[in-house]
């Protein structure tokens, strides 16, 4: 696990693309593919929300966006809870090769894109337009990679836009007890094997506490060692936001989506100061909410 080390998980890293979308590889100083690679051998180990999106695709019974579904981790939990449909967004368009990757190596998941039941999209989650709605909305991973409230804001009216009447929006990211409480030295995160090259993860965060939440500059040097022992080394930086829950809890009903639900984990503990993820189940409100 990504920092498990240190008793505390290191974040999950993206960097804003040139273009101003938000692409974890984009303006990275090596080839996008490789990233992917890498990214993937760092993400596919996280395999303790696979339940929890399992069920909550099963309790929607419908149609799921996921947005910001990077090279679709979640994927077969969320057809394998019985998504009638899967839209998988993301900016980044190496990620969603990798996606594409996945999805070849998968009957479930060929079979599901074979038969158009699974759909892949580059877009901007702060920014998705269609003409079909979801029963749930996803946004795994993906609030803590946009550049603060306002951004946030518009990820969650743009969810709330793309919602059935009473579908779901589940935000998922680190809570407080899952972020590091003081800054972190260069050390070494992971060491790994892709192939015959061994990757050596190191990194260092640096924290800032602001009004809206806690902001985080977070540099990571990969290097991939070859058999002969020559070293490949990746430096890049990001630049990552986690609100806290009561800042998540007002964006939310500013975006007019009522909460349902909180937790404090994906085993579905409470939410409290010292939760390692702040999960919020929300639900569209109807229009006339809160009125007379
Ligand atoms: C930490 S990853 C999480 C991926 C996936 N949801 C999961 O749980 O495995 C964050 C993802 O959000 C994507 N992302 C960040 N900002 C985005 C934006 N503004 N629009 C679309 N995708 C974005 C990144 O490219 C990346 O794939």
């Amino acid at each position: 696990m990504v920092g498990a080390s240190r008793g505390r998980q290191r974040p999950r890293p993206e960097r804003r693309g040139a273009t101003g979308l938000s692409d974890i590889l984009a303006g990275q100083p090596t080839e996008e593919a490789l990233l992917a690679e890498l990214y993937d051998l760092e993400h596919d180990v996280i395999r303790e929300d696979l339940v929890f999106y399992r069920e909550w695709s099963r309790r929607a019974d419908g149609a799921v966006i996921d947005l910001g579904c990077g090279s679709g981790r979640l994927f077969s939990p969320i057809l394998g809870g019985g998504a009638t449909r899967l839209v998988g967004v993301d900016g980044s368009p190496a990620l969603l090769d990798r996606a594409r990757t996945r999805i070849a190596s998968d009957e479930v998941l060929a079979d599901a894109t074979a038969a158009g039941r699974l759909e892949l999209v580059v877009g901007d989650v702060r920014n998705v337009h269609r003409h079909d709605r979801f029963a749930l909305a996803i946004l795994a991973g993906v609030i803590a990679h946009l550049d603060g409230p306002e951004d946030a804001l518009r990820a969650l009216e743009g969810a709330r836009g793309l919602l059935e009447a009473d579908g779901l929006v589940i935000v998922d990211l680190l809570g407080p007890g899952g972020l590091p409480p003081h800054d972190l030295p260069l050390s070494i995160d992971w060491e790994r094997q892709m192939g015959d090259r061994r990757v050596v993860r190191r990194s260092r965060l640096v924290r800032h506490e602001s009004p809206e939440g806690l902001r985080v500059d977070y540099a990571t040097l990969t290097d991939l060692v070859e058999a002969d022992g020559t070293i490949a080394r990746l430096p890049a930086g990001f630049r990552l936001w986690y609100p806290s829950p009561g800042a998540l809890v007002g964006l939310a009903e500013e975006a007019g989506l009522a909460v349902e639900a909180t937790f404090g984990s994906h085993d579905l503990n409470p939410l409290d100061d010292g939760s390692e993820r702040c999960i919020a189940v929300l639900r569209r409100a109807r229009p006339d909410a809160g009125k007379g």
